[in-house]
């Protein structure tokens, strides 16, 4: 049988010179597809004489067999060269040394949500969480400023929309953090110590405000939990991330729908030349607002004023880390523009700790 030969030559060479899967196929398809020319032969036996078609019969299926093995073979072997190929391109030299970039920084206000949450989590302070898209009773009533409030005002809220005839009071775009004093009561009942920093939206612009911008709150309910208390934590808290000996705080009496009594806190401070210095000087600086959480408040989280007292507060992000960092406009914070976050980011490996130093 020469034909088989011939054939066995003919596909054997063309496996071996197929140089992909495609090629592969081809061949396989030109052999034993179901219109290839070995199925086509094996189509001829039914016509033969049965001792001549018991031998061709034999001979055919050892010949589709090796064609069928030399197909495999080459499959395995082409899978294996691509292998090999991509770990040759992909080859990394673990051994050499790390190359500093500048290219990617810690933007300010991420650099200083880590210092303050160090801090406060080292005081026993856990992070809370809620949403930007806020209800109106979170946002507002269950803070004690019902719907007639003048306070409802000053807040310069954004509104969601409602589907037309929908005329319950529709989402806001949350104006503070205090409503995740709300949620985090609500959730884990007292006692309890969180604080929640985020994003809080107000129709404002100018040097000093964005429409958007960030508040840290803070909340500590227990038995007997005081101003005192209060006035502790944030002393500790303005050392620690002022980075200096000594602070002074101011309690200045203010109000606030959700506390009672109010205050407003101020640190003393020099301008020296022009030149903001934290922690002593003749001057005060204004930096966040403060009380003991109003009964009502309480009671809407569920949480029984006869029982449980406690102190809030609620400080800007952006407006401490002005402070610190000594970046004058705040509008530039959120124009990212590279030169901006090359000059003010901080380095991506330098995780602020308490006890590793905040802003090194
Ligand atoms: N929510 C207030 C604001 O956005 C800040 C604030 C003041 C929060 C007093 C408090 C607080 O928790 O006790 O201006």
């Amino acid at each position: 049988m020469d034909q088989i030969d011939t054939l066995r030559g003919k596909y054997i060479e063309a496996v071996t010179a197929a140089a992909d899967e495609a090629a592969l196929e081809s061949v396989r398809l030109a052999a034993l597809g179901k219109k290839g020319e070995i199925s086509a032969l094996m189509a001829t036996l039914g016509k033969m004489e049965p001792e001549a078609r018991k031998a061709a019969g034999a001979q055919l299926n050892v010949l589709k067999d090796e064609i069928d093995a030399a197909l495999r073979a080459r499959k395995t072997a082409l899978a294996d060269a691509a292998l090999d190929e991509r770990l040759r391109a992909e080859w990394l030299d673990v051994t050499l040394p790390g190359r500093p970039r500048r290219e990617g920084t810690i933007h300010p206000v991420s650099q200083v949500t880590d210092e303050v949450t160090a801090i406060f989590a080292d005081m026993g302070f856990a992070v809370a969480e809620g949403p930007q898209i806020e209800s109106d009773w979170f946002n507002f009533d269950a803070l004690n400023i019902p719907p007639e409030h003048p306070a409802r005002q000053e807040h310069d809220t954004f509104f969601m929309a409602r589907a037309e005839g929908d005329d319950r009071p529709p989402h806001v775009l949350r104006t503070h953090t205090s409503p995740v004093q709300i949620r985090a009561m609500a959730d884990r009942g007292a006692p309890i110590r969180v604080i929640a920093p985020g994003r809080v939206y107000r129709m404002d612009m100018d040097q000093t405000h964005t429409p958007m911008f960030h508040q840290v709150e803070g909340l500590a309910i227990d038995r007997d939990i005081s101003m005192a208390n209060l006035k502790w934590v944030l002393e500790e808290f303005c050392r620690t991330y002022f980075e200096v000996a000594e602070v002074e705080l101011r309690f200045r009496a203010s109000h606030f729908p959700f506390t009672e009594p109010s205050a407003e806190v101020d640190i003393r401070c020099s301008w020296e030349g022009g030149q903001l210095k934290i922690g002593q000087g003749d001057s005060w600086m204004e930096i966040l607002g403060s009380g003991m959480v109003h009964p009502k408040v309480l009671s809407a989280a569920g949480v029984d004023p006869d029982q449980w007292q406690g102190f809030a507060f609620g400080m800007g992000i952006d407006r401490i880390a002005m402070l610190k960092y000594g970046i004058p406009d705040l509008r530039a914070f959120f124009e990212s523009d590279l030169r901006w976050l090359r000059h003010y980011g901080f380095s991506a490996l330098d995780l602020p700790t308490v006890f590793g130093g905040l802003s090194r």
